[in-house]
């Protein structure tokens, strides 16, 4: 109790008071943010934009990705669906392909539907209303909040990453920041604060806030503008907050996936409508052990040339493991082992979840959908030549 008196108030007014239902404060963490971000803010290629569709993209783009990530993505995205209309015209597979690499890609068919939806819907317009914003695919409140603040100057608020961290600490909330409780009322603190002049620019300094001071770990609080008003700070708990449960421990996969070379082609398989990853290419690949992520598994166990022959009609002698990748997958964390082989006889002939199965150049590879653990296996092969193949 003392102690969000203290941080609401100074001590003078009711000690149960959320911060954020006092004028004061929330007048002062308005003016402070926004004239810091004034000096601070970070030159992004999606800042300034008021463009509803240009923000529909870059906040898509942003969710569970970095900016870091995200900069040469969003100008080449762009160049290539400059409009709406654009890119709703477009063919599916080709908006996956531009977004590969990103990850995440269902994100890449939601926008491509919202696309669709807001030029047979709202005449190519993207909507400032609230509820028929969130009923387009993948939008949901935080995206919604981004367009109606940055592009209509709406007083909505965002929660992301960067938000309910900094709000955490604001608040002193000490509660594990990922459950509704918690989401709940991190979502009724922003709308309370978020201003009604210029909520775009004070959102956008909210996020950089989260971003360049009010780190996860060791916060910058000697440069944070609002560190007088932060709950956390005040009682000397930002380092201890935000509460941040445990995330389980990934579970372990083995993968062994093959790499078959003939007269210099090498065989992929094109993953198919239903399955995950669909539409993206691969190196035939076969489940060895623990959970099934990409659930290409036969149910039984079986030796890698039969695998392959199932997956692709080619018959192969393959080789021993010639290298070893590990990435994650979700809450997997896979070990994919690469084997070289070569091919014996049979035409491709995909299996079941697969579509198309062919050989391919190392040159038209670069054509083709491919995750980021298949571009790793590409790279490989192309810097190792496939060396060490028995052909
Ligand atoms: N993270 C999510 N949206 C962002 C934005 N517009 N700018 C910087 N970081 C973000």
């Amino acid at each position: 109790m003392a102690r969000k008196a203290r941080v609401a108030t100074g001590g003078s007014l009711d000690p149960e008071a959320a911060p954020e239902l006092i004028p004061a404060w929330r007048e002062r963490i308005q003016t402070q943010l926004v004239g810091w971000y004034a000096e601070v803010a970070r030159d992004l290629p999606w800042r300034d934009d008021r463009d509803p569709y240009r923000i529909l993209v870059s906040e898509t783009m942003l969710v569970q990705t970095t900016v870091k990530a995200v900069i040469p993505f969003f100008s080449r995205f762009l160049d290539r669906f400059p409009t709406v209309e654009v890119l709703a015209a477009a063919d599916e597979a080709e908006v996956v392909k531009a977004w590969e690499g990103l990850g995440y890609y269902r994100r890449a068919r939601q926008l491509h539907r919202a696309a669709q939806v807001i030029v047979s819907k709202h005449q190519g317009k993207v909507p400032d209303d609230p509820a028929a914003l969130l009923a387009l695919p993948g939008v949901g409140r935080y995206i919604a909040g981004a367009i109606l603040s940055f592009a209509f100057d709406r007083p909505a608020p965002i929660v992301e990453a960067n938000t309910q961290r900094v709000l955490a600490r604001w608040l002193a909330w000490d509660e594990p920041i990922r459950t509704s409780k918690s989401q709940a009322r991190f979502w009724e603190a922003a709308g309370r604060i978020v201003p009604e002049v210029n909520p775009g620019t004070f959102n956008q300094a909210f996020m950089e806030l989260g971003a360049l001071v009010c780190l996860p770990r060791n916060p910058l609080c000697l440069a944070c503008p609002v560190a007088a008003d932060c709950g956390a700070r005040i009682l000397g708990r930002q380092d201890a907050l935000p509460v941040v449960a445990d995330r389980p421990a990934p579970l372990e996969v083995a993968e062994a996936c093959v790499v078959a070379i003939d007269a210099g082609r090498v065989l992929v398989v094109k993953r198919g409508p239903g399955v995950l990853w669909e539409g993206f290419w691969e190196f035939p690949t076969i489940h060895l052990a623990g959970p099934d992520p990409a659930r290409r598994s036969f149910g039984v166990s079986v030796a890698l040339d039969e695998g392959v022959r199932r997956i692709t009609g080619v018959s192969t002698s393959v080789g021993p493991t010639a290298t070893t990748l590990k990435f994650g997958v979700t809450k997997h964390r896979v070990t994919l082992a690469i084997h070289l082989a070569r091919s014996l006889s049979g035409d491709p002939d995909p299996a079941p979840g697969h579509v198309e199965a062919k050989w391919a150049s190392l040159n038209e590879l670069a054509a083709l959908t491919m995750g980021s653990a298949t571009r790793r296996v590409v790279a490989w092969l192309g810097k190792s030549g496939g060396e060490g193949h028995r052909s």
